[in-house]
């Protein structure tokens, strides 16, 4: 998508030199565009880490760079190697499951390399593959999804479709285009009228800095708003639908998404209001069917709760505390939305109730 007009990823390959690989730092957005150069496999392990990049799509594409940056090394036994790089790289960031799913495609390829520059090469282009399915991905959940925003604008006679969405599930979390925010972007670009309703979504706030800056570069109308406002919103006919990404899904529909996601959920069930999930298949978990159960829920350090960061009225960032000293902290950074509350999954190929017969119906080959 667009930045001061001009189209970017969120990651890809330095055009003067391979093994460089480049990403935008977001905890600088939406007050700075740092873009960073990562080399080494730390810098890739770092940079999951600490948030440089985030959410479940980008998180994939990078842990696949990053294995791709273990293959330069100079190692004698790459394929060892690469199994450290991957132990490394599945710690960082435990909820997302693109992560495990990227690093595992990449030793698999590993493995069936005839020589070392064939593993350099084919890690390589899976790494690129990787990045580019991505985005093609989140490029279809927009056609599919626009669909559903367009009934509800003919519905409501042209009035702007209200949207909510929670944390950022926009192109900044995926390669391009992003998947909650691909059927808005597709709608603005047919110029059906929507509105979204952007939940800051603390502590760490991706819809505050990202999904608000995103959707300004883009030119799409909304409005930030405090996370616990989204139920006066929906009792007051103000939200039409709601749309959210997720970072892990089972294969019966249950969907891992930012801290708050549930409350959403049960706030649009008591109001009527259809609550939709847009991912792409790597973020499903095949394996797992209780999602509350069996997704491991990711949980940060107590400082994004006790600190907010911004930039001061001379414009340098600012960590600010913002509870008592020593205040001890709980940082969950994600919950499950249980099956029953979504009112359907869009995917890259088509939209399908959350429940396992009809998801496996669209995905045969997972059956
Ligand atoms: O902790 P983050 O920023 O990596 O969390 C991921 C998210 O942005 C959300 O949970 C998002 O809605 C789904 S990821 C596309």
């Amino acid at each position: 998508m667009n930045i001061n007009n001009q189209h970017y990823r969120t990651i890809w390959v330095d055009p003067d030199n391979q093994a460089n690989i480049k990403i935008i730092d977001q905890r600088q957005l939406p007050h700075s565009l740092v873009i960073e150069d990562l080399r080494t496999i730390d810098d890739f392990a770092r940079a999951i880490f600490e948030m440089h990049v985030r959410g479940a799509g980008l998180i994939g594409a990078t842990a696949g760079f990053g294995m791709y940056s273990a293959t330069l090394s100079s190692s004698n036994d790459l394929l060892a190697t690469l199994q450290r790089a991957a132990d490394l790289l599945v710690k960082t960031r435990p909820t997302a499951t693109n992560l495990a799913w990227a690093v595992n495609r990449q030793l698999a390829v590993a493995r069936n390399a005839k020589t070392p520059e064939d593993l350099k090469k084919k890690v390589f282009e899976l790494a690129c593959q990787i990045a580019d399915e991505d985005a093609e991905a989140c490029r279809c959940i927009g056609e599919y999804g626009v669909e559903l925003i367009r009934e509800i604008s003919r519905q409501k006679k042209g009035e702007p479709v209200n949207i909510l969405t929670h944390c950022n599930a926009g192109w900044l979390a995926f390669v391009d285009f992003g998947s909650a925010t691909a059927p808005i972007y597709a709608a603005h670009h047919e110029k059906i009228p929507v509105h979204v309703w952007v939940d800051e979504t603390r502590p760490w706030l991706q819809g505050a800095k990202l999904t608000a800056w995103e959707l300004m570069q883009e030119g799409v109308p909304h409005t930030l708003i405090a996370d616990n406002t989204g139920g006066h919103l929906m009792q007051h006919d103000m939200v039409d639908m709601v749309i959210v990404g997720t970072d892990r899904t089972t294969a019966t529909g249950d969907v891992a998404n930012k801290i708050g996601t549930y409350l959403k959920a049960l706030a649009a069930r008591d109001n009527n209001i259809p609550f939709y999930v847009a991912l792409p298949s790597s973020t499903f978990d095949w394996q797992l069917s209780n999602g509350v159960a069996e997704i491991p829920i990711e949980q940060r350090s107590g400082d994004e709760i006790s600190y907010v960061s911004g930039i001061n009225k001379s414009g340098s960032m600012e960590n600010v505390l913002v509870c008592p000293q020593g205040t001890i902290t709980a940082n969950y950074s994600f919950d499950v939305t249980p099956a029953r509350l979504v009112t359907g999954l869009i995917t890259e190929r088509g939209i399908v109730k959350a429940e396992k017969q009809d998801i496996l119906r669209l995905f045969p080959e997972k059956k």
